[in-house]
């Protein structure tokens, strides 16, 4: 039986309403729905081995990994030096905090998107019409000594636990980034000294059971606005790329990560290395937690088309800008179909 109370939260609202239909404000027009039957299963992204890129192998490594976002955008990794108890630690606490009665999780509510630390719902739901099956809460992580103070207190290793994994999401990253550099041929550190004072942001993604998963989204088609995002997930498949016009999912294996390419990446590069478009699905049975840490500039980093990689051959396809300004647009825009990158090209005309 349906309850008059209203739910600021998804999770709530499924564990106290028992509903057995999606909600209509959750549900997509019949020619946006994800269309399950359709969703490749046999085709995955590469998997690349971090293993050699400290030997004398890591020119090969480095080439496998240029590859990799220039066909795919997405790629896995293993022997990525962040520890299993480091990843089985930030997973549990996860579920932990998700666990928490209602009125303890609201103390860190907010639907105002500039608060660098927030628990949602959907994605952003000032701006979205339709809302998507997912609560998350939204964390700023670097530099960690700036945020940490804001973070939830409840559970009580909460800190302890999510500060370690970040330090580690962040030395991934920036050997990652490393290599994405040399694979464009730019030096080793060219990225890294783009990027302002860096910045991080993680999100703790909860997609509950739901009761039907072909009319609604955890996350619809999108691409990641910042530089790379390392996702953490865990054994409930939900992840689909786009690739060649198709869905391809994504399935879940136990202690890699799933790294994929963002829209700066895809400045930086000129176009070489493309943002691909990826998406969340919910499923019946199980609640599914993911974890995406976002690397990325810190707004004031300006951002362009690398000058090595601008030719008269390949003019520059973007406009310089700030990440901040970046940063803004994107959530402004409510996770619309429509690119942000399209926004910021040296054609579009600058407002
Ligand atoms: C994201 C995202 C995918 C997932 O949070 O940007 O793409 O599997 N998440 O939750
Ligand atoms: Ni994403």
């Amino acid at each position: 039986m349906a309850t008059n109370t209203k739910r600021l939260l998804l999770s709530d609202l499924v564990s106290s309403d028992k509903i057995d239909q999606v909600p209509s404000h959750y549900i997509r027009r019949i020619s946006q729905r994800p269309n399950l039957q359709n969703v490749y299963h046999d085709h995955t992204i590469p998997l690349i081995d971090l293993h050699d890129l400290y030997t004398p192998n890591r020119s090969h490594v480095v080439h496998q990994i240029g590859r990799a976002c220039r066909d795919y955008g997405f790629f896995q990794v293993k022997n990525h030096g962040v520890p299993e108890s480091t990843i089985a630690n930030m997973m549990n606490i996860a579920r932990e905090f998700f666990k928490l009665p209602e009125e303890e999780r609201l103390k860190t509510y907010s639907d105002d998107p500039t608060k660098t630390t927030r628990l949602s719902t959907s994605f952003n739901i000032r701006t979205e019409k339709v809302a998507n099956w997912r609560d998350f809460l939204r964390l700023h992580c670097h530099p960690l000594q700036d945020y940490i103070h804001e973070w939830p207190t409840n559970p009580e290793s909460f800190r302890d636990h999510v500060a370690e994994y970040c330090r580690s999401a962040r030395g991934l990253a920036l050997v990652l980034i490393e290599a994405i550099s040399e694979s464009l041929g730019l030096e080793r550190d060219y990225i890294n000294r783009q990027l302002g004072n860096h910045g991080q942001h993680m999100a703790l993604n909860y997609y509950p059971p739901c009761p039907q998963p072909d009319l609604t989204y955890g996350l619809p088609g999108h691409t990641d606005l910042n530089l790379i995002t390392i996702l953490l997930q865990d054994e409930v498949p939900g992840l689909q790329v786009l690739r060649n016009g198709h869905w391809v999912a994504v399935d879940p294996v136990p202690n890699t990560f799933i790294i994929n390419i963002g829209d700066q990446i895809q400045v930086l590069s000129n176009d070489r290395y493309k943002s691909v478009l990826h998406r969340a699905v919910v499923n019946c049975e199980k609640e599914r937690i993911s974890i995406p840490t976002f690397y990325c500039p810190s707004r004031d980093a300006v951002i362009g088309p690398a000058s090595e990689l601008v030719t008269e051959d390949e003019p520059a396809v973007y406009r310089q800008f700030t990440y901040g300004e970046y940063y803004d647009k994107f959530w402004n825009r409510g996770l619309a179909t429509e690119n942000c990158l399209d926004m910021f090209t040296v054609t579009s005309s600058s407002s």
